[in-house]
């Protein structure tokens, strides 16, 4: 059926309340109107379950209310007015479903999780990807940035990402970081001989962050990061649709002011398949229950999958994990997630007492030993891992 259907966490939860929202989010509002017309009832949304003792309802929308290729229209109708409404105490956007006809109106990752995988090489030798966080966040100059990101590919690190608060500040200018950086992973490419990728954070307003990605590019470039929850589903699109070649890693900044209540605003699991259809390439889906943020990694599972399950045209994305990690996390976050992701540690790599090499070192001492089933007792020969677990604790 050409339909999209919406689950909501929704209190009151009764027939009365779900008609409201579905009439507010579709052709409805607070009165019976005298300009309604027989046809434009048709398009109007449905309620087609009240679950009371879940307080879950279901609604859904006729895609004729929808437009082609628009997540901002899409939000604004399915996760609009109804939040505020006061005929709901709690509302929450659950899920969304759509038809193979709306799903084929968006390009998805240009590269996908496949598509990464062969940048760094590992589409054929498959281990999760090594991925670390200049530390501090903010605050390094470009000179400085490159030494830290030096070390960390040198010694094992794939992808090296600026933070998401780091953009075009006085004390670290973007394309100064941008030729440094760039110019100290093909350093340590050359040196190792192993690939690995730099991810500029290029989060502006959009014509400032096509600027910044086409300057990524003219460099030399494959990625590029985008706060996508700050920019928008607007701004991502927008540089989706340049068709760049570049690779976007999403991070979802901000997205807790809308995911973390568990009875009203909108899941992860909503913005982790709007971002796959917008573009993302690599996306933030929290770590499992294993590092700093909050979370259950059950449900960290629901978003993995919405990233790499089937979904028509559009290509799978690469899961990351980013938060608070270190050596002594990638056991359980491995055994939860599996091999098919990112694993990302800033302090775990640029705390650990021995500095950004050290930290490297162990983190992939980790990685290396998990994928070759190594016991605990052998990965603890390597002087990095052993620190990082005395440490770390
Ligand atoms: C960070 O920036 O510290 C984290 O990546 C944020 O965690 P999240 O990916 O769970 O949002
Ligand atoms: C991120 O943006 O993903 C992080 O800054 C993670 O940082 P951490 O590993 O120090 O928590
Ligand atoms: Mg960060």
């Amino acid at each position: 059926m050409d339909e999209i259907t919406a689950t909501f966490y929704c209190e009151p939860c009764d027939r009365e309340t779900a008609k409201k929202v579905a009439a507010e989010s579709s052709t409805g509002t607070w009165t019976e109107l005298k300009t309604m017309k027989k046809r434009i009832e048709k398009i109007s949304a449905r309620v087609t379950k009240v679950d009371k003792n879940n307080n879950i309802i279901k609604i859904t929308y006729p895609i004729d209310l929808f437009e082609a290729g628009n997540i901002p229209q899409l939000l604004s109708s399915v996760a609009g007015n109804i939040f505020g409404m006061k005929a709901v105490k709690n509302l929450r956007l659950l899920d969304l479903e759509f038809p193979e006809k709306y799903i084929k109106s968006f390009e998805g990752p240009a590269f996908g999780l496949e598509g990464v995988r062969k940048l760094i090489g590992t589409d054929r030798r498959r281990r999760p990807h090594l991925g670390t966080i200049v530390k501090p966040k903010v605050g390094l100059n470009p000179k400085e940035s490159a030494k830290v990101a030096y070390d960390a590919w040198f010694n094992g690190v794939d992808f090296v990402k600026d933070d998401e608060n780091l953009t075009n500040q006085k004390f670290c200018p973007f394309k100064e970081r941008v030729i440094r950086m760039l110019d100290a992973r093909d350093r340590a490419f050359q040196e190792t001989a192993e690939r690995n990728l730099y991810s500029p954070n290029i989060t502006a307003p959009a014509e400032e962050m096509l600027k910044r990605a086409q300057f990524v590019k003219d460099h030399g470039g494959k990625v590029i990061m985008i706060d996508i929850v700050t920019v928008g589903f607007s701004g991502l699109q927008f540089i989706r649709e340049q068709n760049l070649k570049l690779a976007i890693h999403g991070h979802r900044a901000m997205h807790a002011a809308f995911t973390r209540n568990k009875k009203h605003g909108i899941s992860m699991l909503v913005l982790a398949k709007l971002a796959r259809l917008a573009g993302a390439d690599q996306l933030h889906i929290g770590t499992f229950d294993v590092g700093k943020m909050k979370g259950d990694y059950r449900d960290d599972l629901s978003y993995q999958k919405a990233l790499t399950e089937e979904m028509g045209n559009i290509k799978p994305a690469f899961p990351v994990a980013s938060g608070g990690l270190c050596a002594t996390s990638v056991k359980k976050l491995l055994d939860r997630a599996g091999t098919d992701i990112v694993i990302q540690a800033g302090g775990g790599i640029h705390g650990h007492p021995g500095g950004t090499t050290a930290g490297a070192l162990s983190m992939r001492q980790a990685v290396e030993g998990y994928v070759n089933g190594l016991a605990l007792r052998d990965i603890m020969t390597y002087p990095e891992f052993k620190q990082a677990v005395e440490y770390f604790k």
